[in-house]
């Protein structure tokens, strides 16, 4: 309603009751042009009646949507459910025009509008979490591998003769898979164990650069990763990147949401060479899966890396990101991210505890502050690791997600590589063990019932008699099903009849 209809509305009803409708019409309106006029991250979340107004207002500036639209192209935005419809607030020309991500849709000025303010108020999260000096960055429409593709994709433009991507160890499929994709061979960095730490070994990492020069595309780093992997030293290794003349490539996956791994890569770019940075929507803004952000300290890089996307994008990721952080608000956000600080002091305590009621104890990683790890020496047995895959079964059976119980001994073929101590992020790592994170949304019922399920789960497994192991699709090191081990969710919904058995009994 505009403001005449306010006015022809005082006919109707008495004036006041009008008038306190305005105000607080107004009241909303002015949340949205203070938005758009500053880009700036409000203070306190919006209420849906103010978000969904907003996302009313841009889908009613796509063509689509236009009362007068007559449309004869090939690609006009016509959806035909109206649960899709409704779904995308009826903005359905995605983002970008066909070769470029960045450049404004002319059928659509709400969707590019809306592409806009939410780069800008992710820049804002990423300089609020400790990257300040951040020169820019967007949203990719694709989870974090394939976006690390599109950065490797893009510096290797510059290096005619690169080929090989220099990668510390981190023992999750996509990552290296991201390698292979982007045309390039990996050359793998074993890490150092120092203590009960995984640790980055910065002069096997400096003598390949200084033996392959210009072949490397560039060096790929990870900041967040599962114990008892460190992060790696992301700033020494950008200050070897500035000596060789080498691009860096941070792995940020779910680091965002840690100021420690955001100031690392402050510090990275404060004393060497960081050419961009990628972390996942799903995990730090927690948005279905579908998005990253990549981010770079300079705006050329940044530009270039956007314009390799070819053609249009979907536009589902930026709304849930729009709708996510003006729901939250900066309060909402800090508060999540407060928590899951105290959830990482938390999960320790109750671990460790339970670690020393089992005989057994805490890995020492101080250098990974999202992910932390359990020895399983009481279930390891020579070289018998039946009663530790069996643990991972018994846990993914009671519906405990994300752990990751590892055997050190587990080998997997990727591509035509292959890993020795799958999952354990090196091939001699000396103890199996169990991990689990403090991942932003956790609560406290979550590690209060893991730690009780997990308690109950190693009473049961050392009591167990290693007779009924299960079959090897189940006994895989992974219960959590994105590392790409066997033994994740996808293999154990394929019971066999012996597995099945064995599963009964497991369940019990
Ligand atoms: C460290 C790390 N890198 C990369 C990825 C892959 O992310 P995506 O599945 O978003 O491509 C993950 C996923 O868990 C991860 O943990």
């Amino acid at each position: 309603m505009n403001p005449q209809s306010f006015i022809h509305a005082e006919r109707l009803i008495p004036s006041t009751y009008v008038q306190q409708g305005l105000n607080a019409k107004k009241t909303r309106e002015n949340l949205i042009r203070h938005f758009i006029e500053h880009r700036k991250w409000p203070e306190e979340g919006w209420d849906e009646i103010t978000i969904e107004s907003f996302l009313m207002d841009l889908s009613q500036m796509d063509s689509n949507n236009f009362p007068l639209n007559c449309s004869v192209g090939e690609r006009e935005s016509r959806i035909i459910s109206n649960i899709v419809a409704r779904r995308h607030f009826r903005m359905g020309h995605g983002i970008g025009r066909s070769g470029d991500l960045e450049e404004v849709q002319p059928k659509a000025a709400g969707s590019s509008l809306m592409y806009r303010l939410t780069n800008a108020l992710v820049v804002e999260v990423i300089r609020y979490m400790g990257v300040k000096s951040i020169a820019g960055c967007f949203l990719s429409p694709m989870a974090t591998g394939m976006s690390l593709v599109l950065c490797m994709l893009t510096l290797k433009q510059d290096r005619p003769r690169a080929k090989y991507v220099l990668w510390p160890r981190i023992d999750q499929k996509s990552c290296f898979k991201s390698i292979i994709t982007a045309g390039l061979e990996p050359i793998v960095i074993e890490m150092q164990i120092i203590g009960d730490e995984l640790k980055t070994d910065l002069q096997k990492l400096e003598s390949q650069m200084a033996a392959l020069g210009e072949s490397i595309a560039c060096v790929l780093t990870t900041t967040s990763c599962f114990a008892p992997r460190s992060t790696d030293s992301v700033d020494l290794i950008a200050v070897l990147c500035t000596q060789y003349n080498i691009p860096h490539v941070v792995n940020n996956a779910y680091g965002l949401q840690s100021t420690r791994c955001m100031h690392l890569i402050q510090e990275a770019s404060r004393k060497g060479r960081v050419d961009a940075f990628v972390q996942s929507t799903d995990k730090n803004f927690l948005v279905p899966v579908g998005g990253a952000i990549i981010g770079s300290f300079d705006k050329n890089t940044l530009d270039k890396i956007s314009k390799m996307y070819p053609g249009r994008a979907n536009a589902s990721t930026t709304m849930d990101v729009l709708i996510t952080l003006l729901s939250l608000g900066m309060a909402g956000y800090k508060q999540l991210i407060a928590q899951r600080k105290e959830m990482y002091a938390y999960l320790k305590e109750e671990l460790g505890k339970l670690a020393t009621r089992h005989g057994e104890r805490l890995l020492d990683t101080k250098g990974n502050p999202i992910s932390m790890g359990m020895t399983l020496q009481c279930l390891s047995h020579q070289h018998d690791h039946g009663k530790i895959t069996m643990l991972g079964s018994v846990l993914f059976l009671r519906n405990v997600r994300g752990a990751r119980v590892i055997t050190t001994t587990d080998v997997k073929h990727i591509v035509s590589h292959k890993f020795e101590g799958w999952g354990a992020h090196n091939s001699n790592y000396p103890i199996p063990y169990l991990t689990a994170a403090a991942a932003l949304g956790m609560k406290k019922s979550d590690v209060d019932t893991f730690v009780q399920r997990l308690d109950k789960a190693l009473v049961k497994v050392r009591r167990h008699s290693t007779s009924v192991t299960p079959t090897a699709s189940v006994a895989g090191s992974s219960i959590n099903g994105d590392t790409g081990n066997p033994g994740g969710p996808g293999e154990s919904t394929t019971a066999s009849t012996s597995r099945a058995s064995s599963k009964d009994s497991l369940r019990k």
